[in-house]
């Protein structure tokens, strides 16, 4: 099981309000007792932050903000000590703009060869004032800037595909290589276990950067595998050399986030010699109904199989909303993500548990205005406010907030009524969320019930699902709202009281 940290947001030793490494070392032991099996650590390499650590202008540095280079090597080496590997986000699509190949780029003329390792273009038009082709950014407006060259006249435009601070690197470029080369062997030799690569699909760029046939206005959208500024084909290139480096590192990992639908183009990114694992993010956009959680299960399992790959699922992360939101809120969410957290963790695979989620935190959709950090919020004309309401920090104790979380001000304000949700009021409580995710990670370790790749369909109720694993594991799930009868078997573990009997509406159990 990966647990997938958002470092902001985790835990602050310092008390300016941003978490850190350090913080997440202090936490090592909560992270064993939950069962942690790997850290996934969203970005913590040298950053202006414009996008939460995703615009980087050093790779291969740790920003002060999150402790510096040795707050990581202790932390790999706890964490080591433990059992837990730790895997870092790594962002080969893009740079900041305060990367010093982009100043240098600024700095230099069209033509330039350091502007080569961007995608400059001329604009169109008489006067070069349009964008050089239809592409809107992922977090709203056009995917294109223009800049001032040094002459302090309008000059060319340079693509970015989410932010202006996120100026996309031009991956036909030897030096983009070598460089990121560099980077992979750069964590490996210090010790880091494998790597998240963000936008894994995006890198390639087609010929010409052509218009898109249709342009989506959709923020945060991400579109049809049409699209031209994702899963180019020359992507699998790009991914068959960073495995080659890997392979060198025994035991290293790299995990792709590969928004891509088409089953067999998803497919193609996990072949044996490309990315390890893909995330899979059927299950974090599907919602509270048996056929829909059953498809969704078909269809990742049907997109690894073809090329022998290993399942990834996932109910959340840094950049959708909670689930215990998108199921519904208060009460009834709440138990839905219990019991779909049941399902996900009966599945072949690797499972990904965004921090949070084993508290059972709902979103944040009422944050104050003045607190969104999201890029989103300002790009598309305070109309989208983004991705702040799932990265609100963790409460770890007492009744107040920042619960424990810093001992001065959480950079995103918690709500009050999170007192009931911290690790404290949880971990002595048997039927609390944690206590559930505690007890279903450990289970699944250690159990042969759940050995084998694949999974058996039963025969269930309209508004239910069950299958069997090859070990025997059994997995129900009432998504309807009438009880329903449960399968004979023992109950060894339920998302909410069972009678032995029956299952009750909005939750699934575990038999054996
Ligand atoms: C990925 C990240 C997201 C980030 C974007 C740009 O989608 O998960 O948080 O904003 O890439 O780097």
């Amino acid at each position: 099981m990966f647990y997938q940290v958002y470092p902001r947001s985790f835990a602050d030793s310092t008390g300016n309000g941003v978490g850190d490494l350090v913080g997440i070392r202090d936490r090592l032991g909560y992270l064993e007792l939950l069962g942690v099996d790997a850290l996934w650590i969203c970005p913590i390499t040298r950053s202006p932050m414009a996008d939460g650590g995703y615009d980087v202008a050093d790779p291969r540095d740790i920003d002060p903000l999150f402790g510096g280079l040795t707050a990581l090597d202790e932390l790999i080496e706890e964490a080591h000590e433990r059992g837990i590997k730790v895997t870092m986000d790594l962002v080969p699509n893009h740079t900041s703009s305060e990367h010093p190949w982009f100043i240098e780029a600024l700095a230099a003329p069209p033509g330039s060869p350091e502007r080569a390792r961007y995608h400059f273009r001329d604009g169109l038009g008489p006067d070069g004032s349009l964008p050089p082709n239809n592409w809107p950014s992922i977090f709203g407006g056009p995917a294109w800037t223009r800049v001032t060259e040094s002459d302090g006249a309008p000059g060319q435009w340079y693509l970015h595909l989410f932010a202006p601070e996120q100026p996309d690197v031009n991956w036909d470029n030897q030096e983009v290589w070598l460089d990121f080369e560099k980077t992979l062997r750069f964590w490996l030799d210090r010790g880091v276990d494998g790597f998240r690569l963000d936008v894994a699909h995006g890198m390639a760029k087609p010929e010409g950067l052509p218009d898109m046939a249709a342009v989506a206005s959709g923020v945060l959208a991400h579109l049809d595998d049409n699209d031209p500024r994702f899963n180019h084909r020359g992507v699998h290139e790009i991914h068959r050399r960073i495995r080659r480096v890997l392979d060198e590192y025994p035991n290293a990992v790299a995990i792709g986030e590969v928004w891509v639908d088409d089953n067999d183009r998803f497919g193609e990114y996990v072949r044996p010699d490309e990315l390890h694992l893909a995330f899979n993010f059927r299950l974090a956009e599907t919602p509270f109904e048996a056929d829909a959680v059953r498809d969704a299960i078909e269809n990742s399992l049907a997109a690894v199989a073809g090329v022998g790959a290993s399942p990834t699922w996932t109910l959340s992360n840094h950049d959708v909303p909670r689930e215990v939101t998108r199921f519904g809120g208060g009460v009834v969410g709440l138990a839905r993500a219990r019991a779909m957290m049941l399902v996900e963790l009966a599945l072949p695979g690797a499972v990904f548990v965004y921090n949070g989620a084993e508290l059972g935190l709902p979103n944040v959709d009422d944050l104050p205005e003045d607190a969104l950090r999201d890029p989103t919020w300002e790009r598309s004309g305070h109309t989208v406010r983004g991705r702040d309401g799932c990265r609100v920090p963790l409460p770890w104790e007492g009744p107040e907030p920042p619960f424990g979380f810093t001992t001065g001000r959480a950079w995103l304000p918690q709500p009050s009524q999170w007192a009931e949700l911290t690790v404290e009021a949880q971990l002595e409580q048997l039927d609390s969320t944690l206590s559930l995710y505690r007890a279903a990670i450990e289970l699944r370790g250690a159990r042969p019930e759940f050995a084998g790749p694949t999974l058996d369909w039963y025969g269930s109720p309209s508004g239910c699902l069950a299958f069997r694993r090859p070990g025997g594991l059994i997995c129900v799930l009432n998504a309807s709202p009438v009880p329903v009868a449960l399968p004979p078997g023992q109950v060894v573990l339920a998302s909410a009281p069972v009678d032995g009997l029956s299952l009750p509406p909005d939750a699934a159990a575990w038999l054996m």
